[in-house]
């Protein structure tokens, strides 16, 4: 009972027209548009004629179905086949190169461009490399501990008011254990004195974070550089011959700066640097002599070194270089904004 049809029952099913017709419309199909018509029309899943042969396969007696079944899959696999290499026929046909114009003005080639923040990161880098300083990174997550308390900010210190912090674990009252998103990148200074011994100096590119309000010269995400020089007989004076070496080079110009005093649980004294640009002294970062209480919580003789320490922030550089208005602009997404520079 297996192959007792006839053949004049597969002529009658309708394939062998479906075969002699699609195969033909593929030969003298002659682009691939009108190739991809042919395949919709018998391939095509919804309504394609094979498709729909394949499914009526199901109505018929499994007798039927063992000896149509192999001749319409056959067919599907010929008709494939023969849409491939036609595709490969016209495509080859379409690359001869007879219909390129040479003498065609050539198209702009648009290029990249690295976005002011990289530029300047990459200046302030090189820049302190030249003064032997070393690069150090930290994390982005930081604890409580490193953030705060081991910068002479215990909870409940009123300078804590001065980084609105995004918390992400705030609940055992060991400060280790309690995450956040570093609000500077000052917790690095101790995790890096922790593990090297003086003399060294490190500046400390990074992200940081703020839970704030965003307006044209605050960011929640924005970069900070931190610098910590440590080392017998540091003084305020290598600060500020440091800075103004760094300010100097970035903004190739004699730059007049002043040292204002200020506030910083982790320095003593602290101070603000001003630099005089355009007429006019603009502040731009903190600073300050390493306060002792910094040296002990990383397990220094407080006694025994002196180091200054600064952050600065590199979007506030960038916009002062740059004369960018809105500090909004550096995340903005905005091509037009970052083909500027
Ligand atoms: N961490 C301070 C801030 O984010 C900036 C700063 C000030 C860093 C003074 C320092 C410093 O290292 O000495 O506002």
């Amino acid at each position: 009972m297996r192959y007792n049809l006839h053949m004049s029952d597969v002529k009658k099913s309708g394939v062998a027209l479906i075969e002699k017709q699609s195969l033909e419309e593929i030969k003298k199909a002659d682009n691939l548009k009108a190739l991809e018509e042919i395949k919709i029309k018998y391939l095509g899943r919804k309504r394609g004629m094979i498709t729909a042969q394949l499914r009526s396969l199901k109505s018929l007696s499994l007798s039927r179905r063992r000896l149509l079944g192999p001749i319409v899959n056959k067919l599907r696999e010929r008709i494939e086949k023969a849409l491939k290499s036609r595709t490969e026929e016209i495509k080859k046909k379409n690359n001869t190169g007879a219909d390129i114009d040479v003498t065609a003005p050539g198209r702009r080639v648009i290029r990249g461009r690295l976005h002011p923040l990289t530029l300047i990161d990459r200046e302030v880098r090189a820049i302190f490399r030249r003064l032997n300083f070393s690069i150090v990174e930290g994390t982005e997550v930081e604890s409580e501990y490193y953030n705060f308390d081991a910068l002479n900010i215990p909870a409940g210190h009123p300078a804590r008011d001065m980084w609105d912090t995004f918390w992400l674990w705030r609940h055992k009252t060991e400060s280790k254990m309690n995450a956040l998103l570093r609000t500077h990148t000052s917790p690095v200074q101790v995790r890096f004195m922790e593990r090297n011994r003086p003399p060294f100096q490190i500046i400390v590119p990074g992200r940081v974070f703020r839970f704030e309000a965003t307006d044209t010269t605050h960011e929640m995400n924005f970069h900070q550089v931190e610098g910590l020089m440590v080392g017998k007989d540091i003084s305020l004076a290598n600060f500020k011959y440091i800075i103004e070496q760094f300010l100097n080079q970035l903004f190739k110009r004699k730059i007049e700066t002043r040292l204002r005093p200020s506030y910083f649980p982790f320095t003593e004294p602290s101070v603000e640097v001003d630099i005089k640009w355009r007429g006019r002294w603009l502040e731009v970062m903190g600073a300050g002599m390493v306060n002792p209480a910094v040296f002990k919580a990383a397990g220094y003789n407080a006694r025994a070194w002196q180091g200054f320490a600064f952050g600065v922030g590199l979007e506030r550089l960038a916009m002062i270089k740059y004369r960018v208005p809105d500090i909004r602009l550096f995340h903005s997404g905005d091509v037009r904004f970052v083909k500027q520079f």
